[in-house]
């Protein structure tokens, strides 16, 4: 069996080197600017890379509208999360199609050039009742969206200066690596674990559980951005590390970062997050409870749901799923309803907020709830800096 195709069949490559790069960051000192943040610069990186195949720039108006109502690009491949270039008004009058404009971060470092093929504005409500399923402010990802101007340009990018990683630099790989890495190791399967959380036992039991059936698991965190109250990323980092060292066979996990953003887009994010790590060579997905959720605002197996509606061919890789899993203090292990026939009041669950309790006062949640090791890499994270 030989490594699970790209999404839409190629593995894109947007990233410019040698005389080439040269030439371009030449062109672009010439460019028009277009400022663009820390969450731009990062679907900018991973659509360089690859990691957002089969997009090689930022989406034109006909994918934007497909993605939105349809949950596919314009040529009919499966994409759920709209991947574009928000320009402030002002800015955006000063450019047409068919210009050629240099993308600028904060610090001036020129990321990318894109070749602008089209210019248009965004229904930010649609596309929060289509993506987010809710156009409620306190939605974190909503929040976000509305915060953005309307005005989107589409084009093909090349990129041309790659984001630093501050930490961590190590666990950085970029989708033609994690492929070539799998390859070298002879792992015909691997299943992909999102997070953005420590990996509690919960996690910890999904994954072995996908590990029993599958060649490998590449825990693949997201540390991008995210909201203020989940765990930052260098602590969970840590927290994975210690976790690795001690309950993973060496052999069969690879560690590496999910640079993207968090969108808390729940069933639609879960989609995207499969797709991707098909990019990175996965042949399987693990989806749990509330895969991506945040608040009340999804159903606990809607993503399951939404992504059990894509027909197997279109989506590629395999979606694992999994139900809500606790420790059952009769059973004496980790389980779920599937496996255990004891009623709620013998199961250990912990609420985030209660964990984020204890956590704070010092204290280690139960060992069936938390690993000893996570746990007090845990706390010696919040004393550092407030999570929550
Ligand atoms: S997510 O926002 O990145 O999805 P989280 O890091 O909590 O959040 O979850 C990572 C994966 O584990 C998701 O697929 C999620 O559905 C699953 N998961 C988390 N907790 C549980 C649980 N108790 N039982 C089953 N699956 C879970």
């Amino acid at each position: 069996m030989s490594q699970i195709s790209p999404h839409g069949g190629v593995l894109v490559n947007r990233i410019a080197s040698g005389e080439q790069r040269e030439a371009l960051l030449t062109e672009a000192q010439g460019l028009k600017a277009i400022s663009i943040n820390t969450w731009t610069i990062s679907d900018l990186d991973l659509i360089g890379v690859g990691a957002f195949s089969p997009l090689t720039g930022f989406m034109n108006e006909a994918d934007y509208h497909s993605v939105v109502t349809n949950m596919r690009l314009a040529n009919g491949t499966v994409w759920s999360i709209p991947i574009t270039l928000a320009v402030e008004e002002a800015r955006a009058a000063e450019f047409s199609v068919g210009e050629r404009a240099a993308l600028v971060g904060e610090d001036g470092t020129i990321y990318a050039i894109i070749a602008i093929d089209s210019i248009y504005k965004a229904d930010h409500k649609v596309e929060a009742v289509h993506v987010f399923k809710t156009d409620d402010l306190e939605h974190p990802g909503v929040q976000k969206l509305f915060e953005r101007s309307s005005i989107q340009f589409g084009g093909e990018i090349t990129v041309l200066n790659r984001p630093q990683p501050e930490k961590f630099q190590d666990f950085y790989f970029d989708p033609a690596e994690t492929r070539r890495i799998f390859a070298e190791k002879g792992w015909k399967t691997v299943v992909g674990f999102q997070t953005r959380n420590p990996v509690h036992r919960a996690h910890e039991y999904i994954q072995k559980t996908a590990m029993e059936i599958v060649d490998a698991l590449f825990l693949n965190p997201l540390v991008g951005e995210t909201k203020s109250d989940d765990v930052p990323a260098n602590v969970r980092m840590k927290s994975y590390l210690a976790l690795l060292e001690n309950y993973y066979p060496k052999d069969r996990v690879f560690l590496g970062v999910f640079p993207a953003a968090m969108r808390y887009a729940g069933p639609r994010e879960a989609i995207f997050h499969a797709l991707v790590r098909k990019n990175y060579g996965c042949s399987h997905f693990i989806v749990g409870r509330d895969h991506a959720g945040v608040g009340d605002y999804y159903g606990t197996y809607e993503a399951q749901d939404l992504l059990k509606t894509i027909p197997a061919e279109d989506l590629g890789i395999t979606p694992l799923y999994f139900e809500h899993s606790f420790f059952c203090k009769v059973c004496g292990n980790m389980a779920t309803s599937k496996t255990c026939p004891h009623d709620k009041e013998h199961h250990l669950t912990l609420s985030g907020t209660k964990v984020r309790a204890l956590l704070r006062d010092g204290i280690c949640p139960p060992p069936e709830f938390s690993r000893p090791e996570v746990a007090q890499i845990l706390i010696e994270g919040m004393s550092e800096q407030p999570v929550g």
